[in-house]
């Protein structure tokens, strides 16, 4: 059933996001594709973070985090915070374009970005789902960068 599983979940598509925090738990980011709205009233959104990785731990400690939807484009950020590069170049963060002058957690230039606080934090199987509730929202204006089948898209209009 497993293989199963995730043979199926490669035919869904998915808006790719790096999650970062901040605080006494430590800064981190990861990329995370798991992410969905879960209600306008109040806002809230979740994530699902493997239970084994440094950002789950330093989300729970931290108790906020952000959301960064990426752009198109900013693939090679995605392959960098899913820690392809780690060898060659431990912080994550080195380089990489943030807003300036905001306390919390790093928020990424033209990304469309949920700043959250950790309302719950249920565990399931091998990740724990942190629930969000949004406190700020930073809109981007380019389409969204799209993971399916173990590949970054495009999106592209259906022509009528
Ligand atoms: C496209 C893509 C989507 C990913 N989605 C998730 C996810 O939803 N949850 C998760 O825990 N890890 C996800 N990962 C894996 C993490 O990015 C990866 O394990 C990361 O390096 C964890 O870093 P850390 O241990 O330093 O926190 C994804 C990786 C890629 C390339």
């Amino acid at each position: 059933m497993r293989v199963e599983f995730l043979a199926a979940m490669r035919r869904v598509a998915n808006s790719v996001t790096v999650v970062t925090t901040d605080g006494p738990g430590g800064r981190q980011g990861a990329t995370v594709s798991s992410f969905c709205s879960v209600s306008a009233d109040p806002p809230t959104l979740l994530v699902c973070l493997n239970c084994d990785s440094r950002v789950h731990d330093a989300v729970h400690s931290n108790g906020t985090f952000c959301v960064n939807v990426l752009p198109r484009g900013l693939e090679e950020l995605s392959h960098r915070f899913a820690g392809f590069l780690d060898e060659e170049e431990p912080d994550r963060f080195s380089n990489v374009a943030l807003k300036p002058d905001l306390e919390g957690p790093s928020i990424i230039a033209n990304a469309t970005a949920f700043v959250c606080k950790t309302e719950q934090a249920v565990r399931s199987g091998s990740h724990t789902v942190f629930i969000g509730h949004v406190v700020d929202i930073h809109r981007g204006v380019d389409e969204p960068l799209i993971y399916l089948d173990g590949k970054y898209r495009e999106i592209a209009p259906l022509e009528k």
